[in-house]
């Protein structure tokens, strides 16, 4: 099924596992019926029709764009800076993923194992400054595996809320606070491995401590040199302008991907008053959230942007021999 004009160059495509709501699909898929054959022609659609791409992802919360002649970092860097968003950068950023950057605005997803699922997250949603949007490119799709599930978090909140309203209250009046530990020296083989020295942009224990006081964070030095850390009071969920609540953190990530959290989930996630979350909350809101979500299957030149705060991401584990590249450009708040 297609919606578009005889003289666009793209259609606007419906696939049987999208996601429909009353006044939206999830996610808007964008596909070049052929005139977009440059990246030129692609920027000028682009800046054509701006407008109304940007009111189908307020709405849907994720775009793809499928079809388009996006084949490099280099491409995928001006396709995405031809929105005229402004850049929020890795090293800026409070990320515990280790990446690798391609361009300035352009770095790797995620460094993680293919066999290590990242579980559904708001990006940086743990941290005090997350971006507002995720552009992904998808340089070369994994043989098996590798999508990048979707989930409409607004819609997850609404499920709670009918489910449980209590728990929900909770989250929405007593926030979240988080504790991580940053590893001495980057791992590349954990989720969430960067090191403290390369997560606060920082060379020495004085100016960590100086920059955790700046954010409101509580620390601890460990023995082997790295740093526990507790964030202020963040959200766990947030208001949108068009009156929609969404579950806003981190908190499916930490529960179901950091080492040992599911055991104890206190040592990373609690209320923002320090009072546990109950263990089964935690189980049923992961559960839940597997009912709003869309797995996005990967083509080579795929190009996706997410609503960070309408939609969360996370990435499937894959195999098979073929790398899988899917790159990443963030683009900062301006709320
Ligand atoms: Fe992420």
């Amino acid at each position: 099924m297609t919606d578009s004009t005889a003289t666009s160059p793209v259609e606007y495509v419906s696939v049987a596992t999208q996601h429909t709501y009353k006044d939206s699909v999830f996610p808007q898929i964008v596909v070049n019926n052929g005139r977009c054959k440059t990246v030129a022609d692609t920027m000028a659609f682009v800046r054509e029709n701006q407008s109304e791409l940007e009111a189908r992802l307020a709405k849907s919360g994720a775009l793809l764009f499928r079809g388009f002649p996006i084949e490099s970092a280099e491409t995928f860097d001006t396709f995405s800076a031809g929105f005229g968003y402004p850049n929020f950068t890795y090293q800026e950023s409070l990320s515990n993923a280790v990446r690798i950057n391609f361009t300035e605005r352009v770095f790797t997803a995620n460094e993680a194992p293919k066999d290590v699922e990242i579980f559904l997250h708001h990006e940086m949603a743990q941290t005090p400054i997350s971006p507002s949007k995720l552009f992904f490119f998808c340089q070369s799709a994994a043989e098996e595996g590798g999508a990048t599930p979707l989930c409409r978090s607004d819609k997850l909140f609404e499920a709670l809320k009918a489910e449980d309203p209590d728990l929900a209250r909770d989250f929405k009046e007593k926030g979240l606070k988080y504790t991580t530990t940053m590893p001495a020296a980057n791992d590349a083989n954990s989720g969430q491995g960067r090191s403290w020295k390369s997560t606060l942009s920082v060379a020495t224990v004085e100016a960590a401590e100086a920059k955790l006081k700046e954010l409101g964070y509580h620390w601890e030095w460990l023995e082997d040199g790295s740093l526990k850390a507790i964030t202020p009071v963040l959200p766990a969920v947030i208001d949108l302008d068009d009156g929609s609540e969404v579950f806003y953190n981190q908190l499916i990530a930490a529960y179901m991907g950091w080492k040992g959290v599911r055991q104890n989930p206190s040592s990373a996630i609690t209320f923002g008053d320090g009072s546990p979350i109950p263990k089964e909350g935690l189980e049923r809101v992961s559960v839940l959230a597997e009912d709003f979500t869309f797995d996005l299957d990967w083509q080579d030149g795929d190009v996706a942007i997410v609503d960070n705060y309408r939609a969360m991401h996370g990435r499937r584990p894959y195999s098979g021999e073929r790398k899988r590249v899917v790159l990443v450009a963030l683009v900062a708040s301006e709320r």
